[in-house]
């Protein structure tokens, strides 16, 4: 039974982490389920990397039900966070302007941004490209910050790694840490897993997944740009940054059929290539991944992802079991073409204001809910390992990738710097080949 000893307020929980970082607090976390008598309920929020993204999350944060500020922004660029601070303040989405309390002294620029702005917060959103993730994980768990972080979480096995570490340290911390894969916080998705869970379809024997689409923005090189800027401004053709779009797209496909199955896949291989998107602007991505993917007991995942213009667009997943097929699109598990469930779409929620929601209201009643960066990771993991079968052509491992310390991040964050791949002297990239192209010997 709780008494008066244990409880905790509202504030004492946000703030919570830094005091178990020092070493101050020694007794349980408690939950205060509706607790909201401390003097200040204010939940402050700083927003890493505000771009699309950033923006929209920030919106969503400062649209639940807490009392929550934005306290401090912070990007690599000064236009990106303008416009974002613009896009938040003209009130088109929803009258969030008298939540925000960015000033000209917490507005941060540069590769240092995010050190700056996460002292001054309680909860950090981070939605910059994910190459930054891992070291923008660490920093807000290591300062004892709440998280909402996008996906993917990382572009290379080394930034796993770091994330899988700073997941235990938030676990231990007791700091709620929710990641972008916002179909877990779908209503649709939430029904159909509840189901499967259940044994409406067996057990899981194969999936299909898929992201085929016309493929995303380029933003062309501007002169006076160093390399680095360049490279950090049309960032979804690097993989430093990116990772390809089998990583930051696709990761939702596949992170789906890893939560239904309950585990990660044991080993990958597959093809791809860049068969119409060649030109310099489009870096060092491929343009199509096919990867089949084996899970320890032989379940096989087939995976597709293609950025072509023309072609069939299909993003959707397709999970099948022994006594039933999950079709996430429609909503529906069927048995030999007969209905077993279907969710009622117009009851479907909002996953992006959702995943807000539930956070903030965790944080509001002082309770530890979310540790989402476990599986993050270990989606990120699953969706490079695609990445390096592709272009490699060889039968990638999931243990040898995880333990690779493999990484393609620069060794200087600077605009000065050399980013890891350069273009030769017509402008185009290194690009990987299968056959040649190879991670382990
Ligand atoms: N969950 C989803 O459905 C979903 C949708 C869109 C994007 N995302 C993810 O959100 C992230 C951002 O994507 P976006 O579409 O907003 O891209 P974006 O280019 O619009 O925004 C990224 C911002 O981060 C800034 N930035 C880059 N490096 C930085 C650094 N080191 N420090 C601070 N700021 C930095 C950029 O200047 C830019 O303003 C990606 O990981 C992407 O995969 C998720």
């Amino acid at each position: 039974m709780e008494n008066d000893k244990s409880k905790q307020s509202r504030r004492d929980f946000v703030k919570q982490g830094t005091m178990i970082a020092g070493g101050i607090m020694a007794m349980p976390l408690v939950s205060n389920a509706g607790y909201f008598n401390s003097v200040d309920d204010t939940i402050k929020v700083a927003v890493i990397g505000c771009g699309g993204r950033g923006t929209g999350a920030a919106m969503q944060a400062l649209s639940t039900k807490q009392n929550v500020k934005l306290v401090a922004m912070a990007d690599a660029f000064r236009d990106r966070l303008d416009n974002s601070l613009k896009a938040l303040t003209k009130g088109d989405e929803g009258n969030v302007k008298d939540r925000i309390l960015v000033t000209e002294d917490t507005k941060f620029v540069g590769f240092d941004a995010y050190k700056k702005a996460i002292p001054l917060a309680d909860v950090i959103i981070l939605a910059t490209p994910p190459g930054f993730r891992p070291i923008h994980f660490e920093e807000a768990i290591k300062q004892g910050k709440h998280v909402f972080m996008e996906k993917p979480v990382a572009t290379d096995p080394a930034g796993v790694k770091k994330v899988l570490e700073v997941a235990e340290i938030a676990k231990k911390k007791k700091l709620n840490v929710v990641v972008g894969l916002q179909r877990h916080y779908q209503t649709s998705y939430r029904e159909l897993y509840k189901r499967v869970k259940d044994g409406m379809i067996g057990d899981i024997t194969s999936g299909q997944v898929y992201w085929n689409s016309d493929g995303v923005w380029v933003r062309p090189r501007q002169a006076g740009q160093t390399e680095m800027e360049y490279q950090m401004r049309n960032w979804y053709y690097f993989n430093w940054l990116c990772g390809d779009h089998i990583t930051e797209q696709h990761i939702h496909n596949i992170d789906v059929m890893n939560w239904f199955k309950g585990g990660y896949p044991v080993k990958a291989q597959g093809m791809g290539g860049r068969e119409v998107r060649t030109g310099k602007e489009y870096g060092e991505i491929y343009d199509h991944h096919f990867v089949e993917y084996t899970y320890a007991d032989g379940t096989v995942l087939n995976s597709q992802c293609r950025h072509i213009k023309g072609t069939y667009s299909i993003v959707d997943e397709t999970i099948v079991g022994t006594k039933g097929v999950v079709r996430c699109g429609p909503a529906e598990i069927l048995y030999k073409g007969k209905s077993l469930f279907k969710f009622d779409k117009a009851k479907e929620n909002e996953p992006y204001q959702n995943e807000h929601d539930e956070l903030f209201a965790a944080i509001a009643k002082g309770e530890y809910k979310f540790e989402d960066a476990d599986n993050g990771a270990k989606s990120t993991l699953t969706s490079i390992m695609g990445r390096m079968a592709t272009y490699s052509g060889q039968i990638i491992d999931w243990d040898k990738t995880l333990n690779s310390g493999l990484s393609i991040q620069p060794k200087t964050y600077a605009w000065d710097a050399p980013p890891p791949v350069l273009p030769d002297e017509n402008g185009f990239y290194p690009i990987a080949k299968p056959g040649v192209t190879k991670y382990f010997t």
